[in-house]
This record gives structure tokens, sequence and C-alpha cells, in this order.
């Protein structure tokens, strides 16, 4: 089975043929990065017309892959929410526009069980084991940071969440703070490696390991007073400094909570995913701190890690496989699943949604 996937929740347009045991035959993402770099952050309207733009031809580069294009798709599946509502309408206008006039069956996607099993696309040979279920994951990107036990596509259990920035988020005010551009992930990534994570005594946010929950807008603040008192550091080693002693401190907390979380629910594999689980030092010091608890540490290629339109395919081929189908008039949302819109996938089944 071929499944078509469309992603247009945010910044970047994605269209992707994978099959149901996660073999990726084509994964395409268009970014929109350029357009708002100029603005610091995501400018939904600016969102929505790039999508338009870009949403048709990264399809038609997706389906290329197939013999016979789009009479080898068996299924369709958008993302429909959580996200950028008017950009959310672009991708699911399209998926269902394909499955109506194929006749093919259509199923929404939640964007965060995407990420959530993302884990099982396969790229190519020699793609690590991916974790048995139920796994923990620590899902950290630009809007989302949350700890989740996964028991299956639909079984689904929010443990913990950020209270009001998401860690990726952190990461680019803080780098618009410092004149870093955007997006500030990578790019304080790379400072960080060179810098001495020591250097600027900062508030670890939340550390009490006595809830799973994260806050980063206090650590965001502190640094902009240390900003204020010291002024932007004006050598690069100063710079990578600063930006060792952030880095430091944010993956500390995300580790040391994603294993607590570990320890609470008695699962010892744990899933990194979302664009911050790109970063090195996340990565290297939730391996590092992980092997004594004998905890496995499974972080999914980077091209799996931020937002793609494969891990949208795949989540929708579980909702297929399990028998799952939505209407042609199916809604989008922004922050919440309406439960009657969504009954299949009750994402996350929790406090807060
Ligand atoms: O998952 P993603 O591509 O989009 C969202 O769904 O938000 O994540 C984008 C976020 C941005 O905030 C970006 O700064 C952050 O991921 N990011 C990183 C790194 N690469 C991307 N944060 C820290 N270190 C990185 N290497
Ligand atoms: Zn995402």
């Amino acid at each position: 089975m071929n499944v078509l996937g469309i992603e247009t929740s945010c910044d970047e347009t994605g269209a992707a043929v994978v099959r149901e045991d996660g073999t990726v035959v084509s994964d395409v993402v268009a970014t929109q990065i350029a357009e708002h770099a100029p603005y610091g952050g995501v400018v939904p309207e600016l969102a929505s017309r790039a999508h338009l733009r870009a949403v048709l031809p990264v399809t038609e580069r997706a389906l290329a892959a197939l013999p016979r294009g789009l009479d080898d798709i068996d299924a369709v599946a958008v993302t429909n929410g959580p996200g950028l509502v008017g950009a959310l309408l672009v991708g699911v206008q399209v998926a269902k526009a394909i499955a109506w006039s194929r006749g093919l069956p259509l199923v929404g996607v939640n964007h965060l069980v995407g990420h959530l099993f993302a884990v099982y696309l396969r790229r190519g040979e020699g793609a690590p084991e991916p974790p048995p279920l139920p796994f923990i994951a620590l899902l950290v990107s630009g809007g989302h940071t949350a700890l989740y036990e996964v028991r299956s596509h639909s079984d689904i259990v929010l443990l913990g969440q950020t209270r009001d920035d998401a860690a990726g988020e952190a990461f680019d005010k803080v780098a618009k703070l410092l004149g870093l551009g955007y997006p500030g992930g990578p790019v304080v990534d790379r400072l960080a490696a060179k810098g001495d994570p020591r250097a600027v005594e900062l508030p670890r946010p939340m550390a009490s390991l006595r809830n799973l929950d994260f806050s980063f807008s206090g650590l965001k603040t502190a640094l902009a007073h240390h900003v204020k008192r010291a002024g932007v550091p004006d050598s690069e080693q100063a710079m990578a400094d600063l930006c060792a002693s952030f880095q430091r401190v944010v993956v500390d907390v995300l580790v040391k909570k994603s294993l607590a979380a570990c320890r609470a629910s008695g699962v010892a594999h744990l899933v990194l995913t979302g664009g911050v689980a790109a970063n090195r030092g996340l990565r290297a010091r939730a391996r590092e701190a992980a092997e004594p608890l004998g905890v496995q540490v499974y972080v999914p290629p980077i091209a799996s890690c931020t937002d793609n339109a494969a891990m949208i395919a795949y989540a929708g081929a579980l909702r297929l496989a399990a028998g799952e189908r939505d209407p042609v008039d199916l809604p989008v949302f922004s922050r919440v699943a309406p439960k009657d819109a969504y009954p299949s996938s009750k994402l996350p089944r929790s406090r807060h949604y």
C-alpha cells in the first residue's frame, strides 16, 4: 500500500509517499525559512500563501517517484491539526480533492502523532532498529515541548508539557536576542559546541522532578537580563560561551525529566523527536545519562525529526490499518482536536486535550 502524505501545518510544505511498513518512497519538503527570517518567526498569512504556491509542485515531485504516479496511490493522509489554520487548510483541501476525485480513503493526522511515530520511518539501508511499544517520547519542536507514553497510535498519554514557551521557541527567541538570525536552534547548537557551558550561570527552570512539566520563559528572561547587564557578547568565544551555557540548562532539564518519565512509567525506551531533537548537545547528553539507567535512546535521522510529510503518511497508514477513515468534510483545528471530528485518534488522552 502506498500512502500519499501532505503536511502544511507550519512553515514547511511537505508531500511524501510511504508504504505501510514505514518505507519512505519519496519525501519532499519545501521550506519557507527565507520568507519568515526577516520577521524572526513565522508570519501566518505569509505561510498560507507560500503553501499555496508550493503544495502542487511539491506533491507532483513526491508522486514522480512512483512508476504510475497518482495511479499507484492507495490512500491519502493529511495533517489536519494542530497548526496554523490557514496553512492547514491548504494541505487539507488538496488532500480532499485528490481523495474525492480518485475515490481514495482519506485520513486526517494529528501532527504530533506524526512526530511520535517518525522513528519508524525506514529511510534506506542500515536504518537503526526502532523501539518496541510502549516507549516514552520527548517531543521538542518550535511549537511543542511534551513528554508522552506512546502505547499505540490511538493510545498516547501526555505525561508533561511546557507551561509557556516550547524548547525550540526558546532557542529561536534567544538567538533573536543575540542577533543570530532565524531559526535559532541550529546556530546556537553550532556555537554551543565551541563554548564553555559553565561560563554563565543561568537558572534551571522547573528543575524539580516532582512533575514532568517544563517552563522556558523564565530562562529566556534571565538571559535577557544578563544581556542587558553585560551587553551582547562581542567576541565569538564569549558568544559561544553564552550559547553553551543556555543550551546546557535547556538540555539538562529536558534529559532529566525524560529519564524521570521513564522511571515513573517503568519504560526503558526513550525516543527524542521534533526539530530540537536535531540538537547535538541533547542527543549526546540523553545517551550519556540514559546508559547507566539501562534506558535505550532512539533518535530518528534529522529529516525525520523536523517537519516532513513522510511521518504524516506513516501515522496515516497506522490509522488506515486500524480501519479508520475520515469523511471529505474533515475539519482542521489549531490547538485542540474536536472530540467528534477526530474520534479514532484520541491524542493525547490527558488533562489538556
Ligand atoms: O519540528 P520543527 O521542524 O517544526 C515545528 O513543528 O516546530 O522544529 C523547528 C524548531 C525550531 O524552533 C528550531 O530552532 C529548532 O526546531 N531546531 C533546533 C535545532 N534544529 C532545529 N533547536 C536546537 N538545536 C538544533 N540543532
Ligand atoms: Zn512539527
